[in-house]
């Protein structure tokens, strides 16, 4: 290691740095190509976009970092402006995000309440509601024959499903999923940016209230858990992180999953024969729901601070630096992946990093998947021929950490409705 770093008078490398602004509607467009020249050309490396940052997109030292939580720290120290503990977004959030920004040991108070809710085993019980709000949704709009699939379909099925688990009236949906949207996709300082914080605050407001009811008259929901719940000295836990825990619920479950089946409608158009292969044997949709995972990327970065002086992928990062972890990137890595910008549907092993790793790693990925593979086989049945519309399809014109399409529109062989209803 020490030889490794003797090129320089002072015996540390020279930091490599490189010009990655990923809110840019260059990294929106070359995404893939800017991802595979940084895995093998600088998996570590600084760029000083958005105040400066670390970008690390080889898979193996984004999960060392991953899995190193207390030198690469998630925490987001509110209290104190000056402070360079600034969360998981790059450009920060003003919010709370309960349990994502938080440390151990505060983290796993939170964490543990989350887990039992979203497992894999409540997740698989959960399908027949995800098929019924599915086909309710499809049900709108196949005897027209046209539909934006984003607007008719992978905007509310994840929404719908996001308030069933928390406990919130499912016909609120857009009042809760809007907000989040709106965040996700505007970029930072413009108009829609300065928006979604307004329609924020007032989702967290309507939050609180159903917060406070729950406390009282607890119902057999997720809001019901963190509202109820208690540390070890019986003291209910703090009214701002329940309230938190419950909106990064919403962030977490809403657009996430829009942008993946989003994207892999696209991709499935683009590639009709891998298309007719699944509608004609749906047991193979779960296997090509990982690939889709990784070669699309919903979520595309996450960033931590260093909490001391450390070395990674052999650069020097200091103490009180932001580092970014390019999931979409380490997908991408050929030292993990055999052949990986090759779209293979039934590759195996598919150790990919679209859900993190590590102690922060995605806690509604079970509910993301059985979403997943239900809204692929409902649209793959009903409506398998559909044409994607490419002149009016329009992309989040930049991606804070989730790459996704702002709508989709097709058109199809028009079907009668199968008579689903939506859920109460
Ligand atoms: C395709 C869908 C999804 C993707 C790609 C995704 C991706 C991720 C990633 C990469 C993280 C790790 C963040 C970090 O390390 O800082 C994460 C965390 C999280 N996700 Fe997801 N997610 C998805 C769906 C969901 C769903 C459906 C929910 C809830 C219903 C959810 C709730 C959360 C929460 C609460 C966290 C924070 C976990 C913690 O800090 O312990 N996500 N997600």
């Amino acid at each position: 290691m020490e030889a490794e770093r003797s090129d320089d008078a002072d015996g540390v490398r020279p930091r490599a740095t490189i010009d990655l602004d990923h809110h840019s509607s260059d990294y929106q467009r070359r995404w893939r190509e800017i991802s595979d020249a940084n895995v093998t050309g600088c998996p570590v490396a600084y760029t000083p976009a958005h105040g400066g940052t670390w970008v690390v997109s080889g898979y193996e030292p984004l999960v060392e970092a991953l899995r190193d939580h207390s030198t690469f720290s998630s925490f987001y120290d509110h209290s104190d402006p000056d402070s360079p503990m600034r969360g998981t977004s790059n450009p920060p959030t003003p919010y709370l995000n309960v349990p994502q920004e938080l440390d151990p040991p505060e983290f796993f108070t939170y964490r543990r309440l989350l887990n039992p809710t979203l497992s894999p085993e409540q997740s698989r019980r959960r399908e027949p509601f995800i098929r019924q709000v599915t086909a309710a949704c499809l049900d709108r709009v196949t005897p027209t024959g046209r539909a934006d699939l984003v607007d008719a379909l992978t905007n509310p099925v994840p929404a719908i499903v996001t308030m069933s688990v928390l406990g919130i009236p499912l016909a609120d949906f857009e009042r809760y999923a809007q907000p989040v949207h709106l965040m996700v996709y505007s970029p930072p300082g413009t108009p829609d940016a300065a928006r979604a914080v307004t329609a924020l605050s007032e989702m967290t407001g309507l939050i609180a209230q159903l917060v406070g009811q729950r406390r009282v008259d607890p119902a057999d929901d997720l809001i019901s858990v963190l509202a109820t719940a208690t540390d070890d000295d019986g003291v209910p836990l703090p009214l701002d992180h329940v309230i938190a825990a419950c909106g990064l619920v919403i962030a977490g479950g809403v657009d996430t999953t829009t942008a993946l089946v989003s994207h892999a409608l696209h991709w499935l158009y683009r590639n009709p024969a891998e298309r007719d292969r699944l509608a004609a044997d749906p047991t193979l949709i779960p296997d090509a729901v990982e690939e889709f995972l990784r070669v699309l990327a919903p979520v595309q970065f996450m960033s931590r601070t260093a909490t001391r002086d450390v070395e990674l992928g052999g650069q020097r990062i200091a103490a009180g630096e932001r580092v970014m972890l390019a999931f979409a990137a380490a997908n991408r890595d050929p030292a993990a992946f055999d052949c990986p910008t090759e779209v293979r549907l039934d590759r195996t092993p598919n150790r990919h990093v679209a859900f993190g790793s590590g102690i922060h790693r995605c806690v509604g990925s079970h509910l993301a998947k059985v979403q997943a593979v239900v809204m692929l086989e409902e649209v793959l049945r009903r409506i398998p021929d559909y044409v994607v519309d490419e002149e009016r399809l329009r992309p989040y014109p930049s991606i804070r950490a989730i790459n996704g399409y702002i709508n989709l529109p097709t058109t199809f062989t028009p079907s009668p409705a199968v008579g689903a209803t939506f859920p109460e």
